[in-house]
């Protein structure tokens, strides 16, 4: 039944009635409808519309119907009830016949879906925080354990310097931070209830809001009514948290992607996170990395969505945001997935030593040290820049690195370049210059790698 029939006198179009059900995504809020409706009963007896003894039924009624709906949330999917509410309603009236009627005194659906679905996020939210956090010490784990491994640093995807395995792994660490403070961040904001904002008004039972609030688990109730029904600045931010995460990890994705290849073989994914062609025997393909890249645009997508969905709409609840949640819900599982998938890439990913050295060493990576030795040596830097410039022409034209270049070759192009050059363009000694905190220096990282162990364990 209805919840409104009242005022009706023909019933929904079928048609109609599928279009407006919100049912068949909404079920995903059946506990924290019923945690906010067991609340809202007590709260109920204090302003005098149940006594104690009829919360106590309800409570009851509630509590067995909860336990019933985590143990199997599909049963819901069964119902042609049109939301969420609707059926927890239904499903309590079944129960404790008209006393269930009495539950929605001084309640609209408008303060209850908000309550509902801030309840969810801050749900959802804990989890998330566990799955950033797994992911880092995944990359941790990987760091500690390829530590010696030296990897061609890149910009515009050309080698530009060396730097290390676990310096790579480590800026996604701090990435991951930062999706981390952001998230904690968007949850503390979304932590006022709603709840007792009836339809847009407030409440006309002198319910006490704040005490409401704390028993849901909140950490306070919201102050405007108006905008308490009409405020999913939440749904957004997370969605926001969502997609910044998600673009982080499309990069560490890519990165894999391409340390991966024939060309590069700086990694070997396992087995377990890679698939086959159908066609071409030999390949292995990285799908988990490839999914992950490709899922950032739905997550993205679903924010962009959401702010469109509520661009311009007038104060206060309008049908519109019922489109918050198959977004936000889509956004946050997918999010959750490739956190947890990029956790699982990491187990088993094979990094190679050799083959990361030789690139690193490739590539004239050492160029910057020997324009670095001629500053020493009295050069300014920008004419430093120019000579090595040359020198780099040179020996890619006769096929031989810097540090294989004679000293009667380098004179060729600057005089002051003398035997001791030698040792500065060893790779060990371009990373040992990077000392300066971030750097990829050796005890850089090392410090930087024990801090993030510290801070992780301690979660
Ligand atoms: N299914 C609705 C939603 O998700 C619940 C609130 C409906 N309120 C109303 N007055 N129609 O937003």
């Amino acid at each position: 039944m209805a919840l409104w029939g009242g005022r009706f006198s023909q019933g929904a179009d079928s048609r109609f009635k599928q279009f407006n059900d919100s049912l068949r995504f909404d079920y995903r809020l059946a506990e924290q409808d019923i945690q906010g409706s067991m609340a809202w009963a007590k709260a109920l007896v204090k302003v005098g519309v149940l006594t104690a003894d009829e919360q106590g039924k309800l409570q009851q009624a509630m509590e067995v119907l909860l336990a019933s709906v985590q143990q199997d949330p599909q049963q819901i999917l069964s119902s042609d009830a049109e939301d969420i509410h609707s059926w927890v309603e239904s499903a309590l009236i079944a129960a404790v016949g008209d006393l269930g009627k009495k539950l929605h005194t001084g309640r609209s659906r408008n303060d209850q879906v908000a309550t509902d679905l801030k309840l969810w996020c801050k749900a959802q939210g804990e989890l998330l925080l566990g799955s950033i956090t797994a992911l880092q010490q995944g990359l941790v784990a990987s760091a500690r354990a390829n530590q010696a491994a030296v990897l061609p640093g890149y910009t515009h995807l050309q080698r530009a310097q060396p730097v290390t395995f676990a310096h790579w792994a480590l800026a996604y660490v701090e990435m991951l931070e930062r999706d981390y403070s952001r998230l904690q961040d968007a949850l503390k904001r979304l932590d006022t209830s709603p709840l007792g904002c009836g339809a847009l008004a407030g409440t006309a039972y002198a319910i006490d809001r704040e005490a409401l609030a704390l028993d849901m688990g909140f950490a306070g109730a919201t102050r405007n009514s108006l905008d308490s029904v009409s405020d999913r600045d939440h749904v957004v931010e997370l969605m926001h948290v969502a997609s910044l995460s998600m673009t982080h990890l499309s990069r560490f994705a890519e990165d894999l992607i391409f340390y991966n290849t024939g060309e590069a073989g700086f990694v070997e994914l396992s087995d377990a996170v890679t698939s086959g062609s159908s066609l071409m025997p030999q390949k292995k393909n990285p799908d988990a990395l490839e999914l992950i890249r490709g899922k950032t645009g739905r997550v993205v997508g679903a924010q962009m969505g959401m702010l469109m969905s509520l661009k311009a709409l007038p104060l206060a609840y309008n049908k519109d945001m019922q489109e918050d949640k198959e977004g936000l819900f889509d956004a946050l599982d997918t999010w959750h997935d490739c956190l947890d998938m990029a956790a699982l890439v990491l187990i088993d990913l094979k990094v190679n030593g050799e083959r990361t050295m030789a690139a690193a060493q490739g590539g004239y990576a050492n160029a910057t040290e020997l324009a670095d030795y001629l500053v020493a040596k009295g050069i300014p830097f920008r004419e430093a820049h120019h000579i090595v410039g040359e020198t780099v022409v040179f020996a890619i034209s006769v096929g031989r690195p810097l540090e294989e270049l004679s000293i009667g070759e380098f004179q060729r192009f600057s005089p002051v370049i003398e035997f001791d050059v030698y040792p500065n363009l060893e790779l060990e000694a371009t990373l040992a210059k990077r000392v300066a905190k971030g750097g990829v220096a050796r005890e850089q990282v090392e410090a930087a790698l024990t801090a993030a162990e510290a801070w992780l364990a301690k979660r």
